[in-house]
């Protein structure tokens, strides 16, 4: 563990250097965050290959499906999440994309998360299918603060929008220039959904305070809003080239390597047969 801590901190400055490079490249399946299990598995066991079991098949439905669960002998649990209103072709390249990324950011760990502007995913081998899980994963707030005196009534209305999501756990609401989103992961009942996105709003609410913009991930949900609109950045755009898009994963697997300290501690600590449970 100290070793973990240790290579990670040095890894530090470049996630502060880097981050700038990684706000400027809008490309949708920019990195927000990620982390790993501690424990790793055996790779000679056949958890590896029930693992790969459960990436191919998020893969291959990832083009029908914004979200599905799998598992795989009950050893290794999975599920993944698009944004509900994103175009079935770009879900399937944004998994493709989260499978890479997490294969490269969690070497033979039992257990791995990751969340890209358009899609999450997550792995582990313990069942977390249909838990609620409100833990506060990352949390991002502008750095401006709005000076408008309707600020705080208007996004209140968006919230009070957003937070009535339809069966598919997913909303979009707007009020003046403020616009807003909610996701739940689709795993969760209804009024789990509802309880983690209360949580996710007042969050939000405390820790935002009255800043421009504001995201909070939580373990099974999370809760955007911006006065700048989200929708502005256009999706393949010409600067979204193939060097850019290396650019964004290096980057954003250095920035997930320096999150992983933050995030660990989420994570349960077994992994294989006999612990947990
Ligand atoms: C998980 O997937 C199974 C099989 O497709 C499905 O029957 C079940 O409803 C799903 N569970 C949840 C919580 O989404
Ligand atoms: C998950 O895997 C780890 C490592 O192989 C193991 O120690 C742990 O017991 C496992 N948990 C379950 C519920 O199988």
């Amino acid at each position: 563990m100290k070793s973990h801590l240790k290579s990670a901190a040095t890894l530090l400055p470049f996630f502060f250097l880097t981050s700038f490079y990684h706000l400027s490249l809008s490309a949708s399946d920019s990195f927000v965050y990620g982390g790993c299990s501690q424990i790793k598995f055996d790779p000679t066991s056949s958890y590896q290959s029930d693992l790969n079991s459960i990436m191919a098949s998020a893969a291959n439905s990832a083009s029908f499906s914004a979200y599905n669960n799998f598992t795989t002998n009950k050893s290794v649990y999975g599920l993944y999440q698009c944004r509900n209103n994103l175009p079935l072709s770009e879900c399937s390249n944004c998994i493709q994309t989260s499978i890479n990324q997490l294969r490269a950011l969690c070497p033979n760990s039992c257990g791995g998360t990751i969340q890209l502007q358009e899609c999450f995913l997550k792995y582990d081998n313990i069942s977390f299918v249909g838990v609620l899980d409100t833990s506060l994963i990352y949390k991002r707030c502008s750095p401006e603060f709005s000076a408008d005196s309707g600020f705080y009534e208007r996004r209140e209305e968006v919230f009070r929008e957003i937070q009535q999501v339809g069966s598919n756990g997913f909303s979009v609401g707007s009020s003046g220039t403020i616009q807003g989103m909610a996701q739940c992961s689709g795993d969760l009942e209804p009024s789990d959904c509802s309880a983690c996105l209360i949580q996710a709003v007042g969050r939000l609410r405390s820790l935002c305070a009255s800043s421009v913009s504001g995201d909070i991930y939580l373990g099974k949900c999370y809760v955007r809003y911006s006065s700048d609109g989200f929708y502005s950045s256009p999706h393949g755009s010409s600067n979204d080239d193939g060097a850019g898009k290396t650019l964004a994963i290096i980057i954003g697997l250095l920035a997930g390597v320096a999150l992983i300290i933050v995030f660990l501690s989420f994570l349960r600590q077994v992994c294989g047969k006999g612990g947990g449970k």
